[in-house]
């Protein structure tokens, strides 16, 4: 949840940055994975210098404007989201150890931090914080006195065969300059290539400003960087290789183009997002290639079930899949949130696929529970918009999405990068087990190749939604319902306005409504309704549309999200927004991205940022 970076060069190759341009833009890039504090920790003139400040990172370069810091080329940084210890000035990273020599920063859990704390007490070592942290950097040095003969990298192989849970961990020592010693576990960590210079991050966002070559790193890896070199080992100290790849975007991408916010940039994202998440993965006769997925297409014409594993808004982009795959392939699909699924007695085997879908690749929930579907002989599959990320990393297939970089905390462009790549996973499937005909699959493909040109004609009309946004600004609570793939865009609407708007939001079946939800329903109370097309399946539209009269007759506001040409709807609501017409599988891609705008357009009229919601951080790295 935290976001850490790292950084080793020279002033002669590097002239133009030094190392606190490098760790402020790098926090700057990934202070959407936390901002309870920030911290950095140069090496200079022999010595350790830190600085950090609760709150968000303007804090901190407030203090260090008022306490500058001396020049330097080697350091790490932190932004935090608080686990052990409140967010206060004491418990941000670096916690320094060893009289003030050594500084780490540090992201993820150590359990058993409490036993080896009191082992330190009892060593006479003294603790300032309250943090896991502090006493892992009071562990490095331990080891770098007794056991590791002053060897910075030896020290961290030690330290970290003590410790347990999920941790990356850096360290700086003021006797090793242009050094920075790294070690992950279950957290993520990448190394960026500079020439004369090298970095770590928690993602490549840390130092897309200064390289595009990246390292992936593995489990339970050590890297030692210097600005010339780097060295990776396993815990043991046995040589260990990473795999090198180039980011395929580039700093620009993680700007706001003159947007006022990222979470508004990246609903205007969402035509792309979904235009290069299909791109280049069907030919001109609607045949899916799906190369990539490293899966053998044999197996797949075996699985007997799918399982999707996901927590959040991915989690409903799962459950828009269901639908989809469920009537094109034929498979039982079932979705579950990753964390309940891996701490129950799923019932999997190796004819299960298991499909877990992440935005970050990272979120310690989802990973947790694809490596325990893996042990019971499933065959896993990782749907992910981040290259080189863990749990794609350790899944036997992978398809990845391409919305470019999400750095609002509220996912938006992901979920329908996410939606678009289970539709191909479906076709795919329902192309090589032939449940559908080939003139089928083609045109499902085609009305998909036109969702980017009728999200943009939403998004040309998002002022109609954005005055309706600001007019409630007041509201104190909004209900959403909706029916089969209306039901989880019903549900992300309302995650969205709870996540950034703070407002009680709550999404229904909208058939269960009768059997409690609708006692909620006052005078005035406001209602999302997502309509079906008239046009689609049986009496869906009409049960619909009956459940806007109830809600109606019992007071409600009803604000409605319908095809173009529902007549039908128009009598029984407030406001109506009309979406472009599309099948009703594919419906979601695009009755969302009103919901969205309403959100972010309400957060921003109560005056929150929207981009960096509070308590929340953007990737979950702790169960
Ligand atoms: O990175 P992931 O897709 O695995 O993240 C899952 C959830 O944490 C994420 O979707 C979360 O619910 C978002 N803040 C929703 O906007």
């Amino acid at each position: 949840m935290c976001g850490i970076v790292g950084y080793a060069g020279t002033s002669s190759a590097n002239a133009d940055h030094g190392a606190l341009d490098v760790l402020i833009e790098g926090l700057r890039r990934l202070e959407y994975r936390g901002y309870d504090s920030a911290g950095v920790a140069v090496v200079a003139d022999g010595a350790i210098h830190s600085r950090k400040k609760a709150g968000k990172l303007v804090n901190l370069e407030n203090e260090i404007a008022q306490a500058p810091l001396p020049e330097s080329v080697t350091g790490i940084g932190h932004t935090r989201w608080a686990t052990h210890g409140g967010p206060s000035d004491g418990n941000a990273h670096p916690h320094l150890a060893d009289g003030g020599k050594l500084a780490m920063i540090h992201n993820g859990i150590i359990e058993n931090f409490a036993g080896i704390k009191a082992e330190l007490l009892a060593d006479g070592v003294e603790f300032l914080s309250e943090t896991d942290t502090e006493v892992a950097a009071a562990l490095l040095g331990k080891m770098y006195s007794n056991g590791a003969d002053g060897d910075l990298t030896k020290a961290m192989q030690l330290a970290v065969q003590r410790l347990e849970g999920a941790f990356t961990l850096l360290a700086v020592h003021q006797d090793h300059p242009g050094v920075v010693v790294a070690a992950r576990r279950n957290s993520p960590l990448v190394l960026g290539l500079g020439d004369g210079e090298n970095f770590l991050g928690s993602d490549v966002s840390g130092f897309i400003d200064f390289t595009r070559r990246a390292v992936e790193l593995g489990q339970d890896q050590i890297v030692t960087i210097t600005p010339e070199s780097h060295s990776i080992t396993d815990f043991d100290g046995n040589p260990a290789e990473g795999k090198e790849f180039t980011v395929d975007w580039d700093a620009a991408s993680a700007e706001k183009g003159g947007f006022p916010s990222f979470m508004e940039k990246e609903i205007f994202d969402q035509p792309a997002a979904v235009a290069d998440t299909l791109l280049g993965r069907s030919d001109a006769e609607g045949r899916l290639t799906l190369d990539e997925l490293r899966i053998d297409a044999e197996d797949l014409t075996k699985i007997n079930k799918i399982v999707v594993l996901a927590c959040g808004t991915s989690a409903y982009a799962g459950q828009v899949a269901k639908y989809a795959i469920e009537s094109w392939c034929r498979i039982p699909v079932e979705v579950e949130l990753s964390h309940e699924f891996r701490y129950r007695e799923p019932i999997v085997d190796k004819k299960t696929l298991i499909v877990s879908i992440s935005q970050s690749g990272e979120t310690m929930d989802t990973l947790m529970a694809v490596r325990y579907a893996k042990e019971q002989g499933a065959k896993t599959m990782s749907i992910c918009n981040t290259n080189g990320s863990t749990i794609p990393r350790e899944s036997d297939a992978v398809l990845y999405t391409h919305a470019g970089p999400e750095i609002a905390v509220a996912s938006t462009k992901a979920f329908l990068a996410q939606i678009t790549a289970t539709y191909l996973l479906g076709l795919y499937l329902a192309q090589l087990r032939g449940n559908l005909f080939s003139g089928q699959i083609k045109d499902i493909l085609a009305d998909l190749g036109k969702i980017p040109a009728k999200i943009q004609d939403i998004l040309d009309r998002s002022g109609e939604i954005k005055e309706l946004a600001r007019s409630m600004a007041d509201a104190s609570s909004v209900l959403f319902l909706g029916r089969h793939v209306g039901y989880p865009v019903a549900m992300e609407g309302a995650l969205k306005l709870k996540e950034i708007a703070y407002i009680h939001a709550e999404g229904f079946a909208a058939g269960e409504l009768k059997h409690g939800p609708i006692a909620l329903i006052d005078d005035g109370q406001p209602v999302f309704v997502v309509v079906p097309s008239p046009r689609g399946r049986d009496s869906l539209h009409s049960k619909v549309v009956s459940n806007i009269q109830e809600v109606r007759a019992r007071g409600a506001k009803t604000l409605v999200i319908a095809e173009d040409g529902d007549n039908a709807v128009k009598d029984f609501s407030e406001f109506v927004f009309y979406v472009p017409e599309t099948p009703t599988l594919l419906m979601p891609l695009l009755a969302t991205v009103p919901l969205q705008i309403f959100a972010c357009e309400l957060a921003t009229a109560k005056g929150f940022d929207v981009d960096q919601p509070r308590n929340l951080a953007k990737s979950v790295t702790v169960e």
